[in-house]
């Protein structure tokens, strides 16, 4: 098949790094009482050939939460998510899944242990159809009940695309496949989902609508890591949010903080 290539990936980041936090607000709070973070970066550097892209990234994802990326563009937010999944190789600095350094780990690895990442324009195998776009997403998994059992929760999730389980992923309208491709990483059951700009190419009306489902997933009690361009639509559902700029977080705090920051867009994300 040579659709858009599109395994789950897993991805994986934390950190509080104090010395690029500048926000005064307390930041942070909500991760507080959650355990131990799921993924985390600790001093994250990688390079594309001599270009220096993540610049001593900290980050940490604590179970259950909701947390956005934002920065302008080729800040580094795509990178940052392929790092977690182990898809870019950091230069130095540790990616830590459950405690555990992974950099060495490939990405199937990740994705076993609960991460996945719904990509960047979403990546359906175009030619396959729905239902072989899903079970795709279980393609690491075994539990042929269990499998059936999360199949049923998606299609109650999205009817819409129970109604198209027979036709071509790439027929399908924008907002149709972001189902597709959410439905595609929720079967690999995961603790983290990663999302790449959820809301791009959408047509307008639905990009609220994409959002509420990416809510109904946290509240399945799914981690969200969530890049997005569209900073008050991120912020107003995340509990915490930073801010990238040409590779280093320049912004670590709460998203009430960071939509109460008068900076933000001009100053941080490349907004006139
Ligand atoms: N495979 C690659 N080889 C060389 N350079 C790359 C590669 N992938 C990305 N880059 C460069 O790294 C920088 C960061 O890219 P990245 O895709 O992480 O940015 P981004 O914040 O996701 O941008 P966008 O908002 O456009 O999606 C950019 O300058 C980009 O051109
Ligand atoms: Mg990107």
């Amino acid at each position: 098949m040579n659709d858009d290539n599109n395994s789950p990936e897993v991805d994986e980041t934390d950190g509080a790094d104090a010395e690029t936090v500048e926000a005064s607000a307390p930041a942070k709070d909500t991760a507080k009482d959650k355990g131990n973070p799921i993924l985390e970066f600790r001093n994250i550097n990688t390079h594309y050939g001599a270009v220096h892209i993540l610049k001593d990234v900290n980050l940490a994802i604590y179970p259950g939460e909701m947390v956005c990326l934002l920065g302008g563009n080729a800040s580094g937010k795509s990178t940052t998510l392929k790092t977690l999944l182990g898809m870019v190789t950091p230069t130095t600095g540790e990616v830590v899944l459950d405690g555990e350094v992974v950099n060495d780990k490939p990405t199937s690895y990740r994705v076993e242990r609960g991460i996945t990442m719904v990509p960047e324009n979403r990546r359906l195998f175009k030619r396959l159809s729905v239902a072989e776009n899903l079970q795709l997403g279980a393609y690491l998994r075994n539990d042929k009940a269990g499998i059936q059992e999360d199949l049923e929760r998606i299609y109650s999730m999205f009817p819409r695309v129970y109604e198209r389980l027979s036709q071509k992923a790439g027929t399908l309208s924008g907002g149709e496949q972001q189902m597709v491709a959410m439905g595609r990483a929720l079967m690999a059951q995961p603790r983290v989902l990663l999302m790449d700009e959820p809301s791009m190419g959408l047509a307008p009306t639905l990009v609220q609508t994409n959002f509420e489902l990416i809510e109904q997933i946290h509240q399945e009690g799914i981690a969200i890591f969530m890049v997005e361009q569209n900073a008050n639509m991120a912020l107003s559902l995340a509990d915490r949010g930073w801010v990238l700029q040409t590779g280093r977080v320049v912004l670590d705090d709460t998203a009430d903080a960071l939509l109460a920051n008068p900076d933000l867009r001009k100053s941080y994300l490349g907004e006139a």
